[in-house]
């Protein structure tokens, strides 16, 4: 069954921005989400409770937070990688969180000094905390179709590492082709083995767009029952633990191709190809996405 309606999670001004050269202020990152939202969009990822020191992009999380209305209908999910990353989070009022764990060990040990059974286990407790909470919880599993560093990863393991994070109480799991190598059949040999332990209505698809296959990667898990997708205004994007990796596959070519299929995203695609070349220009940089060329305001 094909969704009539999607949910397109931004993830721009998180996973965009992370891997930018540029560092934008917290007025600037704050303008980014609050143009997104104009756009349409439900949730924004808004940042990242990590270490300074590895990802300074997302420094001053915390203050991006404080300048945005939180107790709106629009969800702000922030990434946290341990119980600090959390106490972070919740003292900014976040209302939101994404725990990220991978089903690659040499990922998972580069991006967060942990194996993939450590850090799950660390994710126990900063998973119960949160809901304890009242947060909603987002899972992410990176590499599940490949490892930058150990190539191609088996759907059985990404079912298991999926299955613990929704088994721990995550509301929703992000599946992550972290350096864009899915093609639709690896896609959907990986969906069919995730589905044993997750239902597929709470699985987001979260395509980089390396080879260009991201959009008909979500098109195949559209038709395979997926509901929503993470998304990356103007393609912005990366991340700076897999060498190699281009942005996430871009907000307006999704919400082109899923109006051409009579499919609802809720997102304005011309206030967001404004804000494409509005964020583009001042990273310096072209957006990637053709529909974004293609609509360029004159
Ligand atoms: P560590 O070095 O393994 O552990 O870092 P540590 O406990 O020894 O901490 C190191 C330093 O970080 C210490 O500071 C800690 O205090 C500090 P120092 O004593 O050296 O000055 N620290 C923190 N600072 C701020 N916030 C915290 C925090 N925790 C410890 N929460 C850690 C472990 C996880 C912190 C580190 O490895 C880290 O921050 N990694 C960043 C990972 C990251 O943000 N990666 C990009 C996002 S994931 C992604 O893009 C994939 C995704 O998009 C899906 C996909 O595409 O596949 C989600
Ligand atoms: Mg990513």
């Amino acid at each position: 069954m094909t969704a009539a309606r999607v949910k397109l999670v931004e993830v721009g001004p998180r996973d965009g921005l992370q891997n930018e050269p540029a560092r934008l202020t917290v007025a600037e990152r704050c303008a980014l989400i609050e143009r997104l939202a104009e756009a349409g969009f439900s949730s924004i990822e808004a940042g990242a409770f990590v270490s300074p020191d590895k990802v300074p992009q997302m420094a001053d999380t915390a203050a991006v937070l404080a300048g945005l209305k939180l107790d709106s209908p629009i969800g702000y999910p922030v990434l946290v990688p341990n119980e600090r990353g959390l106490d972070a989070a919740l003292a900014a009022g976040a209302r939101e969180i994404a725990v990220f764990a991978a089903a690659s060990d040499t990922f998972s040990q580069r991006n967060i000094g942990a194996d993939v059974d450590a850090s799950l286990k660390r994710y126990e407790a900063v998973v119960r905390r949160a809901l304890d909470a009242g947060l909603l919880v987002r899972g992410y599993v990176s590499c599940v179709a490949g490892c930058p560093y150990e190539g191609p990863i088996a759907p059985e393991r990404v079912e298991e590492v999926a299955g613990a994070l929704w088994e721990m109480g995550c509301d929703e799991i992000s599946l992550g082709d972290t350096i864009g190598v899915a093609t639709p059949n690896t896609v959907l040999a990986m969906l069919d083995a995730v589905a044993d332990r997750v239902p597929v209505a709470q699985l987001a698809g979260h395509f980089h767009d390396t080879y260009g296959m991201a959009s008909a990667n979500v098109y195949a898990a559209w038709r395979a029952g997926v509901m929503t997708f993470d998304c990356s205004v103007a393609g912005l994007g990366g991340c700076p633990y897999a060498r190699g990796a281009t942005g996430n596959v871009a907000s307006e070519d999704l919400v082109w191709l899923f109006k051409g299929l009579g499919v609802e995203t809720g997102v304005d695609l011309a206030r967001l190809v404004e804000v494409a070349h509005w964020i583009s220009q001042r990273l310096g940089r072209a957006p990637a996405s053709r529909v974004a060329h293609a609509l360029a305001p004159h």
